[in-house]
């Protein structure tokens, strides 16, 4: 457990410390044994996540990042060595104000959790995927931006898979993993909680990064039919895959979710079952085995 508060140390500025992403790359940072000065953006001090963070010693300023708050958002970034920026939602221009601000504190790193390009990487044929395509415009401004800059890209929070698309239940008391594409499918599975830090704080560490890199943060590739098999074994219960329709899959999301929201997961699975998933496992010497899902 290393924060320091000694000015030798490199600040650290972490957006959504008090979220996944942020709270995965601040636990990973107190864990090395490399020292830090950490800082986390909020909203809100005092909400209790806030509070547990000041009292493991994390700096909180409250800021709103928000183009109509440009100049609180340029304050906190400043005095910091290197920067996480978590992309906590599909807004664009608050990605392009927090580089702006990490580029007028001339930080020396900035680390952005951004998405590829579905529209891109489709050739045109999968258009709705706003929150990937948005993230890539981000990257791409960061990218020019003259900020060292590397792109730590979050795999599918193997969460998703107990919540929003878990499998449902069916009338014999067992259940089905649903979705439209082949069995052989491949998802870049992570345990964003405990394991995406960890990639963060490779990209920190490791002389092999710097400025340019991109990071793909994930544990396995889990095929859809193996993640069913894998499932059943954890739970006990029988859980088979279904190749489904796309109407059919849409209308399996929870209620709740905005049309073009399902539309997004939908394109999503259509894009990974027609192109395959567009990323390597990355076999850095992270400080401790991943955990996927038959470990965890
Ligand atoms: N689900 C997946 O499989 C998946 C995969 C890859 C990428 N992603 C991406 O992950 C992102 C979500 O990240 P997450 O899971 O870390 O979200 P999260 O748990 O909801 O955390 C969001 C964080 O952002 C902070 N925040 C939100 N709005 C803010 C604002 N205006 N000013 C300052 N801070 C603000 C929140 O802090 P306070 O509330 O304390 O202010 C919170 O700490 C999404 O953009 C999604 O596209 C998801």
């Amino acid at each position: 457990m290393t924060i320091s508060q000694k000015p030798s140390a490199p600040l650290v500025v972490v957006v959504g410390a008090t979220g996944t992403q942020g709270g995965s790359v601040i636990k990973a940072l107190i864990e090395s044994d490399k020292p830090y000065r950490l800082r986390d953006l909020t909203r809100d001090t005092s909400k209790p996540a806030a509070r547990k963070l000041v009292d493991q010693g994390i700096e909180m300023v409250g800021v709103t990042i928000g183009t109509d708050n440009a100049e609180k958002v340029h304050q906190a970034f400043e005095g910091a060595n290197i920067a996480f920026v978590s992309a906590y939602t599909g807004e664009i221009d608050d990605g392009i104000l927090m580089i702006n601000a990490a580029k007028a504190a001339k930080i020396d790193l900035l680390i952005w959790s951004g998405l590829m390009s579905v529209t891109e990487a489709s050739g045109g044929k999968y258009t709705h995927v706003d929150h990937f395509d948005g993230k890539a415009l981000v990257t791409a401004h960061g990218r020019q931006s003259g900020v060292p800059f590397i792109d730590v890209q979050a795999g599918a929070y193997a969460s998703n898979y107990n919540s929003a698309q878990a499998p449902r239940k069916r009338g014999d008391s067992s259940y089905e993993l649903a979705f439209p594409c082949s069995p052989e499918t491949l998802l870049p599975v992570i345990d964003m909680v405990s394991d995406y830090g960890l990639f963060v704080r490779e990209a920190i560490e490791s002389p092999a990064f710097g400025g340019g890199s991109e990071i793909f943060a994930c544990s396995e590739l889990l095929s859809v039919a193996d993640m069913s098999k894998q499932l059943s074994e954890i739970t006990g219960k029988k859980v088979a895959f279904h190749q489904i329709s796309d109407d059919e899959y849409v209308a399996t999301l929870p209620e709740m979710l905005p049309e073009p929201i399902k539309i997004e997961f939908l394109e999503t699975m259509k894009y990974l079952n027609e192109f395959g998933c567009p990323c390597l496992l990355f076999e850095p010497c992270l400080c401790r085995l991943l955990i996927t899902m038959c470990n965890s």
